[in-house]
This record gives C-alpha cells, sequence and structure tokens, in this order.
C-alpha cells in the first residue's frame, strides 16, 4: 500500500504530538515527585487543599512557617503560594548549602526575576547586567564616612520638615514622614543636592517602591506565558520610569559633558552613587534610560526596608521611654568625644544592640535566602528539588530557635532583648554583634557573595536617624501600652499600619 504524502505528514505529525505528550508527562510527572517527596505544611498535594493553603499563606505565613519548621528542624518543607510551591530548608548544614551554592545550580538572581517580575518593573537591560549591585556594595559603602556629614544635614532638614518644630505633643501617622526622610536623606548620596529634596522627585521614588510591589502581586496572580504580554500594560512603571528619565535627564547629561571634556579626571564630578553609575560602566552603559532605572532599583531596595526597620525601632521607643533614655545617654558621650562623626557611631554598642535585636525580631520578611534551582538539585540530606523551584530560609523562626541559636542576653530567645548584644567588650564579638554582621542564623540581610549590598549604608543611615530623632524630639504612643502589633502580608512584615506616635521637639 502506497501512502500520499499526506497521510504520511498526518502520521508523523500525530507520533511527534504523542512523543511530545509523553516527554512533557514524565518530565512533570519527575517534578511532582519531587515536590511530593518534601512535606507540605498545612495542605496535601492536590490542587483543592494547596489552594486552601495558598490563600492561608496570605495571611498566616509566620504560623505556617513555624508549624513547618517545630515539625521538620533540621530538614525541608514546603509552602502553597498562589502561582507555585516554595521550598523552606532549615538547619545549619542545608542553610549553609543554601547560601554558599554556586550560582549555575541555586541562583538569587534569577530568584529575584522571578519573585519580584523585575524584568518589567525594572527593565531588561538593569535585570540581566546588575553592576548597580558591585556599585552600592564597594563605592557606597567605602564612602559612608566622608559622606556622613551629607547624610546627617539632609536628615536635620528633613525631620525638621516632617516633625514641624513644636513643644505641644502632635500626632503623626510614622510611615509617610519617615518614608520621605528616608527617600531625601538616600537620594543626598544617590543624586545630590537639589534633586534630593524636590518633592516630585521623592513622590516618585516612593510610588515606583510601591508600584513595583503593585505589579509582583498583580503579575504574580497570572500564568507565565500571560505575564509576558500583559507586563507591560497592566504597571505604571512605564510611567514612573519616564517621570524619572524627565528628573535625571539633566544632571546626567551635565556630567556626560563634563566627562566628555576629561574623560579620567572625575574630581569635577559630584561624589554621589550617580556619578559612579556613570564612571562605573562604559559608553553602551552610559544610556540616560538605563540608568534611570538603576536609580530607581537602588531607591526600591532602600526606602521600604530602611523605612519599615527605623519605624518599628520608633514603636519600641515610644513604648518604652527608658530604653530611649538609655540610648540619648549613650549618643551624647559619643558625640561628645567624636562630634557626629562614623567614629562616634562605631562606639554607640547600645544603639548597634537595639537595631541588631529589631531586625533580628522584625526583620522585612519571614524568609531570605531566595534561590530558583538552574536544575534538579539535591542537598546533602538526600533530597531532590527539581529545576525552577524556590527555595528560601525562614528568618523569624530561625532567628527564635534557642536550640540553634548563638545567643547571649538576659531574655529569652523569642522576647525582644535591647541590650541582648552589647555586653562584651572582646572587639571581635562587637564586630559579630553590628547589625550588619550576618551569619547562617542571622539573615535580615542575607548572607554570603549575594547578601543586601546596601546593609552598611542602611545599618548607618538608621543609627544616624535614631540618634537624630532622639537628640532633638520626644515620643510617646498615642495609646500607651507594648508596641502595636505587626502587620504580616504572605512573608513580608511590616510595622503597625494605623498606630500613631505623638511627638514633641525637646526643650535643650
Ligand atoms: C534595613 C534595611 C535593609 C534590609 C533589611 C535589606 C535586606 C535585603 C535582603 C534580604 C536582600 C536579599 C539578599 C538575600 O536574600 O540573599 C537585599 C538585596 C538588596 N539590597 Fe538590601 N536591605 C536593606 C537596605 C538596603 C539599602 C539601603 C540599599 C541601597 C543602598 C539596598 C540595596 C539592595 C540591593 C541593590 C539588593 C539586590 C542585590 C542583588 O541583586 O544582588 N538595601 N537587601
Amino acid at each position: 500500500m502506497i501512502l500520499d504524502s499526506a497521510e504520511i505528514f498526518l502520521k508523523l505529525f500525530n507520533a511527534s504530538l504523542i512523543i511530545i505528550c509523553a516527554v512533557y508527562l514524565i518530565v512533570e510527572g519527575r517534578r511532582k515527585l519531587m515536590y511530593y517527596r518534601i512535606p507540605s505544611i498545612g495542605c496535601g498535594n492536590d490542587p483543592l487543599t494547596s489552594l486552601r493553603a495558598a490563600v492561608r499563606f496570605r495571611t498566616d505565613c509566620k504560623m505556617l512557617i513555624q508549624e513547618g519548621y517545630d515539625k521538620f528542624k533540621g530538614g525541608m518543607f514546603k509552602l502553597a503560594m498562589a502561582d507555585r510551591w516554595v521550598v523552606m530548608v532549615t538547619g545549619k548544614e542545608l542553610v549553609n548549602e543554601l547560601w554558599s551554592a554556586p550560582d549555575g545550580k541555586l541562583n538569587f538572581h534569577k530568584a529575584v526575576e522571578e519573585t519580584t517580575k523585575s524584568r518589567f518593573s525594572f527593565g531588561a537591560a538593569v535585570t540581566e547586567n546588575t553592576y548597580h549591585v558591585g556599585v552600592v556594595r564597594t563605592r557606597l559603602t567605602r564612602n559612608i564616612p566622608d559622606l556622613f556629614p551629607e547624610m546627617l544635614d539632609e536628615l536635620a532638614c528633613s525631620f525638621n520638615d516632617e516633625f514641624k518644630p513644636s513643644t505641644e505633643w502632635k500626632a503623626y501617622s510614622p510611615i509617610p514622614r519617615i518614608q520621605q526622610i528616608v527617600c531625601r536623606a538616600s537620594n543626598r548620596l544617590f543624586v545630590g543636592l537639589p534633586k534630593c529634596r524636590d518633592p516630585s522627585y521623592v513622590q516618585l521614588n516612593i510610588g515606583y517602591t510601591l508600584e513595583a510591589m503593585y505589579a509582583r502581586k498583580t503579575l504574580n496572580s497570572y500564568p507565565s506565558l500571560l505575564q509576558s504580554i500583559i507586563g507591560r500594560y497592566i504597571t505604571n512603571i512605564a510611567a514612573r520610569t519616564k517621570e524619572a528619565v524627565e528628573h535625571l535627564t539633566p544632571i546626567i547629561e551635565e556630567r556626560l559633558s563634563i566627562l566628555e571634556r576629561s574623560s579620567t579626571d572625575y574630581s569635577q564630578l559630584p561624589n554621589d552613587l550617580l556619578t559612579w553609575l556613570i564612571i562605573d560602566t562604559d559608553k553602551k552603559g552610559r544610556n540616560i534610560l538605563e540608568l534611570c532605572q538603576r536609580v530607581l532599583v537602588v531607591n526600591f531596595g532602600a526606602i521600604h526596608t530602611t523605612t519599615n526597620t527605623f519605624v518599628h525601632l520608633l514603636f519600641y521607643l515610644a513604648a518604652n521611654p527608658d530604653w530611649l533614655e538609655i540610648l540619648r545617654e549613650e549618643v551624647k558621650s559619643a558625640t561628645e568625644v567624636d562630634g557626629w562623626t562614623k567614629t562616634a557611631f562605631n562606639k554607640m554598642p547600645k544603639l548597634d544592640s537595639i537595631l541588631r535585636e529589631c531586625l533580628r525580631i522584625d526583620g522585612v520578611n519571614l524568609w531570605s535566602l531566595i534561590r530558583i534551582a538552574m536544575e534538579d538539585y539535591t542537598f546533602s540530606n538526600g533530597v531532590t528539588v527539581p529545576k525552577g523551584a524556590l527555595i528560601a530560609a525562614p528568618t523569624f523562626a530561625l532567628h527564635t530557635d534557642g536550640s540553634t541559636v548563638q545567643i547571649t542576653g538576659n531574655q529569652p530567645v523569642n522576647v525582644f532583648d535591647p541590650w541582648r548584644y552589647c555586653n562584651s567588650n572582646r572587639k571581635s564579638e562587637r564586630l559579630d554583634n553590628q547589625s550588619t554582621t550576618t551569619s547562617w542564623d542571622y539573615l535580615p540581610f542575607g548572607h554570603g557573595k549575594m547578601s543586601c549590598p546596601g546593609r552598611y549604608f542602611a545599618g548607618s543611615e538608621l543609627k544616624l536617624m535614631v540618634a537624630h530623632f532622639i537628640e532633638n524630639y520626644d515620643v510617646k504612643l498615642e495609646h500607651p501600652g507594648p508596641k502595636p502589633p505587626n502587620v504580616y502580608i504572605g512573608h513580608s512584615c511590616a510595622p503597625n499600619q494605623k498606630a500613631r506616635v505623638m511627638v514633641r521637639t525637646r526643650s535643650m
């Protein structure tokens, strides 16, 4: 029997279809099997209970993680999110493996790209080439002592604008005011004066952070295939980026023209992040859109994290006036000797301690060290996670596990103890007790080579903010009592959004 070509084509087509489906089912089946072998918390492996757990994840993530941690300490468990599983690893051995695995196996940037949808919000160029991270990690950190006076100057002005001088008590919702202050003080070192004070530029950066978070939330609820199609249209990110370009174009053009006149003499350029971004890239990278996207991304990393941490501290101090007095004393004696310099701020162990404790208990996320498996990956305990799996380590649950965490202090490990880290005189221990010193069991800034590049900047800025605030203002809670409870949405932890503080200018 002779087959005509249409029949042959049809048979080949059907055979290929069957092979493709079979391969897909085998790969998918293997993937599912790997997930099934990791215990789930709050659900089974079926779609119905995992959907219910994903809903619970939105409001009760802290309890879900704690439940998993208590049951599988030293091992792994998984949680259902709306669009995927997240595998949590615990215990020294596995956590160390998570942060130290090579990028080709467990990748941090891929995890950021997938969880923040950064390709749509930050832009493809910024996602593919992350040299701005190195600029923050090295140049910004190195310049902190020199730029300390500028940061202090901006903080003094912005606190004065946000908490108007008054000897009468006035009630304030702290979050919007602290956002303004953090944005201005950070941008003093990112883009300089006068732009850092321009209200529409400040609003743009604060709004961009919220917009990017909204984009992530919205896009995460669509299947990945649709995300790439609708990504550009359902968010205002493009409009915000255009605004940033309008704000920064004249400043960038001026700096580029200085460079054109003398390409290696940087002394004519202001000493700030924008300049470092310009000089640390080649001609192609000196593209206005890309430079603006990088400034926006760094703001995204800086504003919300630093604001939340300061507001937690503010609530603690407002609820505990005796702690505030102890800190005032420390700031006064250190600045009397060394002035308001980085040297003085290196001699404030109590301020270091309360900041580290705040990040340990009230860190911005309930997990850290996010990674995506670039291939099927077998951990040292023999458990394999499939290619594409999102993996993380718990923060709060790990930070408050007295059986594994090496911790001093007078209070139990799960209770906030402001002076937990300041009782040592040994220099090495004093370094370990800084808020910025990370370890496998202290993860608010991540750990290892992918840890937060801005943490030394954040640490200095937060210490300056607290010191300036307590020197110049009195504070108490509007409704006296303990620190207002935190708000947990999914895996993020924020200070109470409704509580207000009463503030008045100190009479010296
Ligand atoms: C209290 C304040 C802050 C906290 C708690 C914080 C926390 C973090 C964490 C957990 C990561 C991911 C690391 C990992 O999971 O391994 C990260 C990344 C990052 N942070 Fe921070 N951060 C803070 C302040 C800042 C500031 C002030 C800046 C900028 C000056 C900054 C810039 C960044 C950037 C650019 C990344 C991405 C790093 C990369 O892509 O490799 N952060 N931060």
